[in-house]
């Protein structure tokens, strides 16, 4: 009889434990789906920063006009989404506008000199970027 119960319990342990297992997985923290949100570019303030600039940031404004005709000391920006992706072989018109604002001596317009304000890097952000890239694929 003794022996018969021993059994017995082993046995609802057994099943017991492997019920356990069975739902450990429940207790696991579900995976999360981590919920990207890839930043957008917002062409209205990309507007206002070239208009306006931004904090220590000077307006692009100030050197290239939107239309051929008045003063502008770098290219003025009339069909630059056109041309941006042209520029350079390989180079699409987003990541060549990008490099244009991070590091402008990477590659210099004809005929234009390498005068750009060179540090905006330091004072945009991922966002400020693209907010501008999406206004000037406007133009
Ligand atoms: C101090 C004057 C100055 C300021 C401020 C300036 N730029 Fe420029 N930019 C230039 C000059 C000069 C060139 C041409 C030389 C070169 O390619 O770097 C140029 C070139 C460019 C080009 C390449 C144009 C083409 O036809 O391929 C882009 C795009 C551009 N600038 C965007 C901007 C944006 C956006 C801002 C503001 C965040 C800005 N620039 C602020 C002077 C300036």
């Amino acid at each position: 009889m003794k022996r018969v119960m021993g059994g017995l319990l082993w046995l609802i342990a057994t099943i017991l434990m492997s019920a356990c297992t069975l739902n450990w997985s429940m207790w696991l923290p579900t995976p999360q789906t981590t919920t990207l949100v890839a930043l957008r570019g917002d062409a209205q303030r990309g507007q206002d920063i070239f208009q306006n600039g931004l904090g220590e940031a000077p307006p692009c404004s100030s050197c290239h006009a939107l239309t051929s005709g008045g003063f502008s000391l770098g290219p003025t920006m009339q069909g630059i989404s056109q041309r941006a992706g042209s520029r350079i072989e390989g180079m699409d018109a987003e990541a060549y506008l990008r490099q244009s604002i991070l590091e402008p001596e990477a590659f210099i317009v004809q005929g234009y000199r390498s005068l750009m304000f060179p540090s905006y890097a330091r004072h945009f952000d991922e966002q400020d970027i693209l907010d501008l890239i999406a206004y000037l694929e406007t133009l």
